[in-house]
């Protein structure tokens, strides 16, 4: 049977049937991390290669590669530092690691749908309301990433605000609440350009309105899907497919550098699996920029 993919508008105006935060988490967060093994967050001494598990691999690099980016992005920053998440989604272990530096002061989450901002919310308001198991707690995720359990209440304390966010809108009209609130030293964004963005000149759009945003020499840490059209993003629907705008490395990096940022560093990880009805993503590219100029 061959699947379809459905197209922008009927995704965008449908999020919610596609999306929901707690399956999206569990699929994403909690596989089993070998063939033999239940535990949810794979020892840090086996390598890749024994993983067995494309998607843990993937997680493996989101987390390691945002922690050296956001960790030295933020080092020679002095207080008050003030941090964006764009499109933060349930998942907030980066700000939570965000939150463990002294100099950062603020953090905003943001994000399009109601039912992510509420998780995010609850996170904050309700300490482990958002525990999704015994064994996939944030205190226990933020141990395992980032060797540190008191992130949580770190976080809990530095965001304050989770604003609504929609990248799709021409001229960037729908990042007005996130502009009230700039400018950032640091703007993250994981695994969503490529979601919310309805094309490349939206994508392009969205790097001049992140360089807008941004103080001079502050910096746009970005980790993207690399050339990758659709996804699914719960595994019980694996006809629900939806389409992602399609980017290259070549791409990112030429439209960074013509819209004001240099480029410190590109890290990528290539999937070995080929065919997976989840996604055809080839990889992941993380991005670290810094402001050169105002665009
Ligand atoms: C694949 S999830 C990534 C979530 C999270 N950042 C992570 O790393 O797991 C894609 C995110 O993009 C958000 N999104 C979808 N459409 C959007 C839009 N038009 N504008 C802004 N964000 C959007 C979704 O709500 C979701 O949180």
């Amino acid at each position: 049977m061959s699947l379809s993919t459905v197209s922008f508008d009927e995704k965008k105006e449908n999020y919610g049937r596609f999306f929901d935060p707690e399956s999206y988490l569990k699929f994403y967060f909690c596989q089993p991390t070998t063939d033999s093994n239940q535990d949810v967050f794979p020892s840090w001494s086996l390598s890749d290669r024994e993983l067995n598990n494309e998607i843990v691999r993937a997680i493996r690099f989101k987390v390691r590669t945002m922690k050296f980016c956001i960790e030295n992005a933020l080092r020679p920053k002095k207080k008050p530092v003030k941090v964006l998440d764009l499109s933060t989604g349930p998942f907030c272990g980066n700000v939570m690691f965000a939150s463990g530096f002294d100099q950062v002061t603020e953090i905003v989450c943001s994000d399009f749908l109601e039912e992510n901002r509420k998780y995010i919310i609850r996170i904050i308001e309700v300490p482990n309301s958002c525990d999704l198991s015994e064994a996939f707690t944030w205190t226990k995720f933020t141990k395992w990433a980032y060797g540190n359990a008191d992130l949580v209440n770190l976080f809990r304390k530095k965001c304050r605000e989770i604003k609504f966010v929609d990248m799709s809108k021409a001229s960037a009209t729908g990042m007005s609440e996130i502009e009230s609130s700039a400018p950032y030293d640091l703007i993250n964004s994981e695994w969503a350009f490529c979601e919310g963005s309805r094309d490349l000149e939206n994508y392009k759009v969205l790097i001049q309105k992140c360089n807008k945003m941004l103080q001079k020499g502050g910096s746009l840490v970005l980790l993207d899907l690399l050339e990758q059209t659709f996804w699914v993003p719960d595994a019980s629907r694996l006809d629900n497919r939806m389409p992602t705008v399609c980017v290259s490395q070549d791409w990112l990096k030429k439209t960074l550098i013509q819209n004001g940022f240099a480029v410190e560093h590109i890290i990528l990880h290539f999937y070995e699996q080929k065919h997976s009805p989840m996604f055809n993503a080839k990889g992941n590219i993380l991005v670290w920029a810094s402001k050169t100029h105002e665009v």
